[in-house]
């Protein structure tokens, strides 16, 4: 018989990452693609799939239970990665944030119950368990996300884990680290640094730059969201951790070094409101169950860079003629470059 399975959020820069491996890797399976198509997401990221008669693509907001409803049918499985998913935006205005990323995932989970899906997974995040000095958080730690980002996340991730408890819906729950690779829009560090760099144009990096992050390769990541798909337990959630904790310092000078480009594109500017200071994961449950990280984290960031190089006609369109794009940098970053 033949898997259906409902992907949200499929036109974004994890999404289609995963959307292109599922089809690859699973020659049975059928993907639904829902997707609202917001700034983020991008007919383009999945031109390469879109004409598999595996892959279906309906356009739409996963607050609507009706497109939720139409989108589902015939599927036994679910996979939600719609979000909104700046940190900064969600520092700009935060409505949206609570709509998508809280709201969203009601109406998901009330079809899900609706119609018996067999399995449902909520992708959150590493920032809902907010920052932390030293060691790291296990799925048991306590949940303290600091800003609207990781609040809405949190909201979402504890709403699933509700829907399991209360009824049973086969929930499982990942919470990953920060993800780098192909097809990330533009706004987030290191495709933002890489296409500024590019360009000769200055690299904004918010305070002394020593802000820790976890980094994951998204094909890491797709490969870990796969594999709870397939052997997750109900109920349960999953850290999914590259083991590269970096500052934000290294990265940039990490990309400088790929590209050539001098020092003295660095400008660090005022920094992120609430800032976290580090974020770290312990991954050792999922590791134990089977799955590690396979792209090493200097051969997938310099990989990541040469992609960015070599699809400047991806992403000249969104920095150029996208005028949300130029509203956000402008909004964020105009009056902290001068
Ligand atoms: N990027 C990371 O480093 C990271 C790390 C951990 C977890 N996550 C989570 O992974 C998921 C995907 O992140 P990403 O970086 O690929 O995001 P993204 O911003 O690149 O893509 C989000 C996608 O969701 C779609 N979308 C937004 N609102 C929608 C709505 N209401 N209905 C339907 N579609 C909607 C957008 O059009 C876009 O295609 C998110 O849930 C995010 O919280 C991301």
């Amino acid at each position: 018989m033949t898997t259906r399975i409902l992907v949200t959020g499929g036109c974004g820069f994890i999404g289609s990452n995963f959307v292109r491996m599922v089809l690859a890797e699973r020659p049975d399976w059928e993907v639904v693609n829902l997707d609202k198509l917001t700034y983020a997401g991008r007919l383009e990221n999945l031109a390469d799939v879109a004409r598999d008669p595996r892959y279906r693509f309906v356009r739409g907001d996963i607050c609507s239970p009706e497109t939720v409803r139409d989108a589902m049918t015939g599927c036994t499985a679910a996979v939600n990665f719609a979000a909104e998913t700046h940190v900064d935006r969600s520092l700009l205005g935060a409505a949206h944030f609570i709509e998508t990323d809280m709201k969203g995932v009601l109406v998901l989970l009330e079809e899900a119950r609706r119609v018996g899906l067999q399995r449902f997974v909520q992708i959150s995040t590493d920032e809902v368990y907010g920052s932390i000095a030293q060691g790291s958080f296990t799925e048991e730690s306590v949940l303290n996300p600091r800003n609207p980002y990781a609040a809405s996340k949190a909201g979402g991730d504890r709403l699933a884990f509700a829907y399991w408890a209360t009824y049973k819906v086969p929930v499982v729950i990942t919470r990953a680290s920060n993800n780098y690779g192909p097809f990330q829009y533009p706004e987030k560090l290191i495709p933002l640094f890489v296409t500024n760099a590019l360009r000769d144009e200055s690299l904004p990096l918010y305070g002394d730059g020593r802000n820790v992050r976890d980094w994951l390769h998204v094909a890491d990541h797709c490969r870990a969201v796969l594999f709870v798909l397939e052997h997750g337990a109900e109920g349960e959630v999953y850290n999914i951790a590259g083991g590269n904790e970096r500052e934000n310092i290294e990265i940039t000078n990490e990309v400088l070094r790929v590209l050539g480009k001098p020092a003295s594109l660095i400008r660090k500017v005022e920094d992120r409101v609430g800032h976290d200071r580090r974020y770290s994961l312990d991954a050792g449950k999922l590791r134990r169950l089977g799955w590690e990280p396979r792209v090493s984290f200097e051969r997938g960031l310099e990989e990541t860079v040469r992609w960015y190089v070599e699809h400047e006609a991806w992403w000249r369109p969104i920095k150029d003629h996208d005028g949300e794009f130029r509203r956000y940098y402008q909004e964020q970053y105009g009056a902290r470059l001068g």
